[in-house]
């Protein structure tokens, strides 16, 4: 598969223009069984950014990231931890769905390092058109995809680490390793959050010890912006 990179336009300035680019995205399989490409949506001056990992079954039907269960609960830890819904910016590491079909129902498989990384440079083109304080990162796709794949969310959730100099780059990991020490010359401010992905919570034993961890997480990137 070629990648994303080639479907992006270099002249896009907007959000808006890289979300109508990647309806006709085919950089990867993914989109020859999902139903549509599914952008970030929110504030382009968003002060906090959450990436996810792909969109779920509603999300791939209502074209939205965060419409379903998962997107549910996100918006009320995002409510508790005293962040302002309107200042959010919302996407996820990889824009199409990826499923198994078991009898009529399309049941979620978590997407290959191989879906990562082909999708990757549209989190980078988004990222460069965005000026988030904060980027909070759902559960470990996205930290893969922003971090390395050597990154352990259960080992770092809830610390505020410097923005990586690979998150600058459509580019494999391999060519560009991450400089966890090296904030990047036009993202200076934005800092990095890792934490647990909502739909962990909802799969949670005890859902509500998962949830306050959540929400924890948050109140931190809550406390970061100026
Ligand atoms: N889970 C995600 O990671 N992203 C979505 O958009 C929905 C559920
Ligand atoms: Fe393109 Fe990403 Fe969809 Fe693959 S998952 S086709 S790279 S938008």
């Amino acid at each position: 598969a070629p990648g994303a990179q080639e479907f992006i336009p270099p002249q896009a300035d907007t959000i808006d223009e890289l979300r109508a680019a990647a309806v006709g995205c085919r950089g990867c399989e993914l989109h020859r069984d999902a139903s549509q490409t599914v952008f970030g949506r929110g504030d382009e001056h968003a002060r906090v950014v959450f990436v996810g990992e792909q969109p779920g079954d509603v999300e791939d039907q209502k074209g939205l990231p965060f419409v379903g269960p998962a997107g549910r609960l996100l918006r009320r830890a995002v409510d508790d931890a005293g962040l302002d819904p309107g200042q959010i910016y919302l996407t996820n590491a990889v824009k199409h769905f990826r499923f198994e079909r078991r009898g009529t129902r399309r049941i979620h498989q978590t997407p290959d390092r191989v879906h990562v990384t082909a999708c990757r440079p549209w989190l980078v083109a988004e990222f460069a058109r965005l000026h988030p304080e904060v980027v909070v990162v759902l559960g470990a796709t996205a930290a893969k995809a922003l971090l390395g794949p050597t990154f352990r969310v259960t080992k770092q959730r809830g610390e505020l680490l410097p923005w990586p100099a690979a998150a600058q780059h459509p580019e494999d990991f391999a060519r560009v390793p991450v400089d966890r020490t090296g904030a990047v010359a036009d993202a200076p401010a934005t800092r990095l959050l890792a934490t647990i992905h909502p739909s962990a919570v909802l799969r949670a034993d005890n859902q509500d010890v998962a949830y306050e961890g959540l929400v924890a997480d948050l109140r931190v990137a809550a406390g970061a912006l100026k």
